[in-house]
């Protein structure tokens, strides 16, 4: 049994390390601890029955006051062993509505790899993310991304 919960500066290890296992974009602990401290209700943590983590998404809010305001996926990632269990879906699921729900985001943002066919499947078929644009060698390997957005229902304020 798989819990989701609210990630706090205590787990930022562990998301660390579930990151450092699963993709090349990797952070220092000081970028995971600025999104704790500054948006401490939208990044969000799976753990096992053991209390382990095996699942996160980071996300933060994005404050360019020349565009609407926007949440932002920093990175998700779910250990290989709990994939395909619904454990993204649901951290997305949290993240997107604390966006909505605490800042009124009227749309989630973010950048996913060209070839990354799982986490496409996930944003645009199964949450109903679109392509915004496409950024050309977006990655520092030189792969492009796909720049995606989901429009958000904010409650009336
Ligand atoms: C992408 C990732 C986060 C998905 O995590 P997950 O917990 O397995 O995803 P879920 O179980 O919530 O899947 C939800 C839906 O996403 C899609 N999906 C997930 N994995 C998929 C795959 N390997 N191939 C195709 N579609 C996939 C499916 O539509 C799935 O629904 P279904 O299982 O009912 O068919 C996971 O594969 C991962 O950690 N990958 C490495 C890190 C990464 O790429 N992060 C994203 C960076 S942008």
């Amino acid at each position: 049994m798989n819990t989701i919960r609210l990630a706090t500066p205590a787990d930022i290890l562990g998301m660390q390390e579930c990151n450092l296992r699963n993709l090349p974009e990797n952070y220092q602990f000081k970028y995971y601890a600025y999104h704790a401290m500054t948006w401490p209700q939208l990044s969000y943590v799976a753990e096992d029955h053991k209390g382990r983590i095996v699942g996160y998404i980071l996300a933060k809010m994005e404050e360019d006051p020349s565009d609407e305001p926007h949440g932002h996926v920093t990175s998700i990632s779910v250990l290989r062993s709990y994939r395909r269990l619904g454990i993204a879906k649901k951290l997305m699921i949290q993240a997107q509505d604390a966006m909505a729900t605490i800042y009124k985001a009227h749309y989630v943002s973010l950048h996913v790899r060209k070839s990354n066919r799982a986490a496409i499947g996930l944003y645009r078929d199964t949450l109903g993310f679109e392509v915004h644009e496409l950024e050309k060698k977006y990655y520092a390997d030189g792969e492009d991304a796909f720049a995606m957005r989901l429009r958000l229902n904010s409650p009336p304020s």
